[in-house]
């Protein structure tokens, strides 16, 4: 084995596994070699590859990412076959897959856990990306702070270049991809997919216009997949085991599982899969983070937004539920919060990490984070101008309305959340100066990202 966290796991010791869940990725961390490519394919790794490059070709390939209605783990749910239709719909003589591992939240857990313990599943979907969709070329955008990550990743390239199964003629095949590892900062923005483009080329790391989409036009100008690294695992996972049994688990509108990093009021933090679909309440339980105290969870990271309790055995983990009560999949984070954590603070809380994180090109998110976040401390100062809550309100409609990319449109989302359950926990401290918590800080989700992050 390589390098082991000391758990077995082989991966850092501030990526804890939890015990329950639905373990598909996650079944071969500590069970593999991560620096083996014998190793993965003892335990069945590359019959993917193989199977797609022998016997379903790039459509085959596509057939059977459609059957199992994969979804983009990215945050937004996007089908990933019909990006990957897109991009081999366009004519080019030069295409580009890019695997996001850039993980704009450092609280999440689920791609750093994936190349850290099994980076030839992630490598495997970006090469199945790359045939799929016609592409010569294969990035691998990681987190620069990550060392284990990229040592694994880049060793994962270089074996499975020696075997043929990237680089030139693989498989004895006319598919060549050639896949490179690039080092990426940990910046937030640069995890949306047009800003991570401009990154790649050279640029600064800023959201442009879309469309055109860069399935049409991405790096150097050439249709671009952009795809999550979960979603890659997920897609290496369906060519070795079939759409079938991709979709025994999850619900009808989003099957497989998610990577879900639990935090916060738990007595043990870290990285749980769970079938899609699954209700909050049961998520917490598969987690072992069941607690009577539970006020709310923040779901999705700092564009996601607060489930309160009442509503966690209605509420389903998947894209279309959350997006319905105003959170989202997001980072893939589930913060849960208890009694003596303040609301108001919470949002601050994340608010700020969105003004901090904004790039400054688009000026309504700019200013519209800082301007809510000044509001939000003159509510917590029990200082506040007479229409500071419709300001709140406005300035968030305001901003979904214009943003350039989803940091801004979502930035409000824990604000406008937790005003919508927790009015009273405002007007008190508007009104009263009180906090109905009895603490205004905000939660320290600090000891999950770890020293060496
Ligand atoms: C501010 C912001 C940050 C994002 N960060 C990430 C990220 O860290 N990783 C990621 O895969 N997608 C991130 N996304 C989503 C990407 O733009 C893109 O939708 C995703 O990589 C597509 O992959 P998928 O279809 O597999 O989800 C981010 C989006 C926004 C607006």
């Amino acid at each position: 084995m390589t390098q082991a966290a000391g758990d077995g796991t082989g991966i850092s010791p501030q990526i804890r596994i939890l015990a329950g869940g639905e373990k598909r990725l996650l079944t071969d961390i500590g069970r593999i070699d991560p620096g083996s490519i014998a190793s993965y394919t003892e335990h069945g790794g590359y019959a993917g590859v193989t199977r797609a490059v022998e016997q379903l070709g790039p459509e085959g390939v596509i057939d059977e990412i459609e059957r199992a209605r994969l979804r983009g783990r990215g945050g937004s749910g996007y089908p990933t076959a019909d990006k990957w239709r897109a991009a081999r719909a366009t004519a080019a003589d030069r295409k580009i897959v890019v695997a996001n591992l850039m993980s704009s939240d450092p609280t999440a857990l689920g791609e750093r856990a994936l190349a850290e313990g099994n980076p030839h599943l992630v490598l495997e979907g970006l090469i199945l990306a790359a045939f799929a969709t016609g592409a010569s070329e294969a990035v691998i955008a990681v987190r620069r702070d990550w060392p284990l990550a990229i040592e694994r990743l880049r060793t994962a390239v270089a074996e499975a270049t020696a075997a043929r199964l990237a680089g030139y003629l693989v498989l004895g095949t006319d598919f060549s991809v050639q896949v490179s590892v690039w080092e990426g900062s940990t910046s937030m923005v640069h995890g949306e997919e047009t800003a991570l483009i401009a990154a790649l080329s050279g640029d600064r790391g800023m959201p442009v216009i879309r469309p055109p989409y860069p399935t049409e036009r991405g790096l150097h100008g050439q249709p671009t997949v952009v795809q999550n690294g979960e979603t890659l695992a997920h897609a290496a996972w369906i060519l070795n085991h079939s759409a079938e049994a991709f979709t025994g688990a999850g619900s009808e509108s989003s099957p497989g599982t998610k990577l879900v990093t639990v935090l916060g009021k738990v007595a043990e933090p870290g990285l749980v899969e769970v079938a899609m679909g699954t209700p909050l309440l049961g998520l917490l339980s598969e987690a072992g983070a069941m607690r009577g105290s539970t006020k709310a969870l923040f779901v999705g990271g700092p564009g996601g937004g607060a489930v309160e309790a009442g509503s966690l055995d209605t509420v389903a983990y998947d894209f279309d539920t959350l997006a319905a009560v105003g959170a989202t999949v997001g980072s893939g984070t589930v913060l849960v919060t208890d009694g003596a954590t303040c609301m108001v603070a919470t949002a601050r809380f994340f608010l700020d990490v969105s003004a901090r994180e904004a790039c400054g090109k688009a000026v309504p998110c700019r200013i519209g984070t800082l301007r809510l976040v000044e509001t939000l401390d003159r509510i917590l100062a029990a200082t506040p101008r007479p229409n500071d809550f419709t300001l709140l309100r406005e300035l968030a409609r305001k901003m979904s309305d214009t943003a350039l990319c989803h940091l801004e449109a979502r930035a409000p989302g824990p604000m406008l959340t937790t005003l919508e359950h927790f009015d009273d926990e405002y007007r008190a401290h508007a009104e009263r100066g009180v906090c109905l918590a009895g603490a205004c800080a905000p939660l320290d989700v600090m000891p999950l990202i770890g020293s060496d992050a």
